[in-house]
C-alpha cells in the first residue's frame, strides 16, 4: 500500500487549477442510465470512486468508455437491475443507483451500503421519498428491493434529522423525471452538486423547476434524451487547497472555482482575518504574518459551512492563537482526524459533536493513519505546517477522492513523495 512521506517546507505558492467534482460526477454518471441514447460527460476527475462507479454501471448493462482522460461516454441501451453487494459495498455513493433504475426499469435490487468511519450513513429518507412515489419498497437480506411499476409523482417532505440529504435528493428526482404527474421534493438539498445535476437532467429532456432551491419541482416526462455536459469544479478540492495556502502561510491563486460556490467557508476564513482576493473564477490566498484569528463554526446542509471542509479548517485553527470550536451536526463522528492531529502536537478536546481546538500549537512530524478522505487531507496540511517529517499510512481514502493530489501540492513547493509502505522504517509503520 502508498504512504505519503511530507516535510514541513514553507509556504506554498503558485497557482492550482482545481478539477471536476466528485460528488456531482457520481450521481451524474448514474443519471445517464437514464436514457438508451449516449451521454458524454466531461471533467470527470480520475479518482477510485468514480472507477468503482464506471465498474457498477457496466455491471447492471450499460456501456461506459472514456475516448480521452476526463471524457467518459455511457450508452445503456440494455439494463438489468440488480447492484450486487460485492460492488455496492466498495462505495456507498453507488446508492445513486437506485433512482435511475427504478425511473427506467421500474425495479431495482441495491444492496444497502454500509457505513463507514465518519458515522452511520442511513437511507430511510431515500426510501421514503420512493414509497411516496407509490413504489413498494421492501428489504430482504441487505438490499432494498423496489418495485415502481405503479410509479407517480407526489408531495414529498425528504428533510430528516440533520435536515436535507444529497444523495437522497438526488435519488428522488432521478426516479421521478420519469414518473408520470407531478413531483414536489420539499427540504431537498442545495449543495452545487445537486444543482448540477439537475442541470444534467435538463438537458436529458426533463422538466424541473425550482433548482437550487429547496423546493423542486419535477413534471415527469416519458423518454429522457443523450447530451453532453461538463461537470462543476470541486469546491471541496478548492476549498482543501486553500486551507493548504492558508496553514502554510502562502501566496497561492487556486484557479477554476467561482466563490460563490464556497460562501460559507470563505466568510469564516475572512472572519479569521485571512487576505484573500476574489476574481469571478479563481480565490487567491495571500501570505500574512499576523495569527489568524479563531472561529466558531457548524457544519449544516448548503448553503450552510461544508462538513467535508470541516477537518481542514480544524487543522488550520491548531495554527490560530486561541479557541476555535467546531460543531459537526451533519456527521457528529466526523473527527477521526484529532487523535492523529493530537499525534502531532495539537490541543484539541472532543465535547459531544464538537471540537475545541486551542491554538497555537507547535506541530511536529510524526507517522499518522489517514482514515477517511477528508480526513487525509487534514493530515496532509498539518503536515506541510509541521517542523520535521510525517508519514501517513492508507492514502488509498484520498485517492477516492483528490485527483493528483501529491503532484498538485509539489507543483506549489510541497514536500510531500508518494512511497510505497515498504520504504516506510519498520520502527514507523502502524500495522
Ligand atoms: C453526500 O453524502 C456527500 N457524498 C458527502 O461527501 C457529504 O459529506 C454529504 O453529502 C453531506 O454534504 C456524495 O455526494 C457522494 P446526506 P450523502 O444524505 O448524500 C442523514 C465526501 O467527503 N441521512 O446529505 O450520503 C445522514 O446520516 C463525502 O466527499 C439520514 O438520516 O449525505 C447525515 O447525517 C463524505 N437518512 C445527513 O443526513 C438518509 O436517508 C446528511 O447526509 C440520508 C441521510
Amino acid at each position: 500500500m502508498d504512504v505519503f512521506r511530507v516535510t514541513g517546507n514553507g509556504p506554498l505558492k503558485g497557482t492550482i487549477e482545481v478539477g471536476g467534482a466528485k460528488n456531482a460526477a457520481l450521481p451524474i454518471l448514474a443519471a445517464s442510465l437514464l436514457t438508451e441514447e449516449t451521454v458524454r460527460l466531461e471533467n470527470v476527475p480520475d479518482l477510485s470512486d468514480i472507477r468503482f462507479m464506471v465498474e457498477i454501471m457496466r455491471h447492471v448493462g450499460a456501456r461506459v468508455e472514456s475516448p480521452e482522460p476526463g471524457v467518459w461516454e455511457v450508452t445503456a441501451a440494455q439494463l438489468t437491475h440488480v447492484a450486487p453487494y460485492e460492488l455496492v459495498r466498495k462505495m456507498r455513493a453507488s446508492v445513486c443507483l437506485l433512482g435511475p433504475l427504478v425511473g427506467r426499469l421500474r425495479r431495482a435490487e441495491v444492496s444497502i451500503p454500509g457505513g463507514c468511519v465518519i458515522g452511520p450513513r442511513p437511507i430511510d429518507l431515500h426510501l421514503k421519498g420512493l414509497a411516496k412515489l407509490n413504489c413498494k419498497v421492501s428489504i430482504d437480506s441487505g438490499y432494498v428491493h423496489v418495485d415502481a411499476s405503479d410509479i407517480c409523482g407526489g408531495p414529498i417532505f425528504l428533510g430528516g434529522r440533520s435536515g436535507s440529504t444529497v444523495t437522497g435528493t438526488a435519488n428522488i428526482a432521478m426516479a421521478a423525471v420519469l414518473a408520470p404527474g407531478t413531483t414536489r421534493i420539499e427540504c431537498a438539498a442545495c449543495e452545487p452538486e445537486v444543482v448540477d445535476l439537475c442541470n444534467l437532467l435538463v438537458k436529458m429532456g426533463a422538466h424541473i423547476e425550482g433548482i437550487g432551491s429547496p423546493e423542486l419541482t419535477i413534471h415527469g416526462v416519458e423518454k429522457l434524451h443523450g447530451c453532453k455536459h461538463s461537470v462543476i469544479a470541486d469546491r471541496i478540492e478548492a476549498g482543501t487547497f486553500i486551507a493548504a495556502a492558508a496553514i502554510t502561510r502562502g501566496d497561492v491563486e487556486v484557479k477554476g472555482i467561482a466563490p460563490n460556490l464556497l460562501g460559507a467557508f470563505l466568510d469564516k476564513l475572512e472572519e479569521a482575518g485571512l487576505p484573500m482576493e476574489k476574481k469571478t473564477d479563481s480565490i487567491r490566498v495571500l501570505p500574512y504574518d499576523h495569527s489568524l484569528r479563531p472561529v466558531d463554526v457548524i457544519t449544516l446542509p448548503h448553503p450552510g459551512f461544508p462538513t467535508d471542509l470541516q477537518a481542514q479548517l480544524c487543522a488550520l485553527m491548531t495554527q490560530t492563537e486561541g479557541l476555535s470550536i467546531i460543531t459537526e451536526r451533519i456527521y457528529p463522528n466526523r473527527f477521526m482526524h484529532v487523535p492523529e492531529l493530537q499525534r502531532m502536537g495539537a490541543d484539541i478536546a472532543i465535547e459531544g459533536p464538537s471540537a475545541i481546538i486551542k491554538g497555537a500549537s507547535a506541530l511536529s512530524g510524526a507517522p499518522v493513519m489517514a482514515s477517511d478522505l477528508r480526513a487525509s487531507a487534514a493530515l496532509i496540511l498539518a503536515a506541510m505546517a509541521a517542523q520535521g517529517e510525517t508519514w501517513i499510512q492508507r492514502i488509498y481514502h484520498l485517492d477516492r477522492g483528490y485527483e493528483r493530489f501529491e503532484n498538485k501540492l509539489a507543483s506549489l513547493g510541497a514536500r510531500i513523495d508518494r512511497l510505497s509502505d515498504k520504504e516506510m522504517p519498520k520502527e514507523l509503520r502502524q500495522e
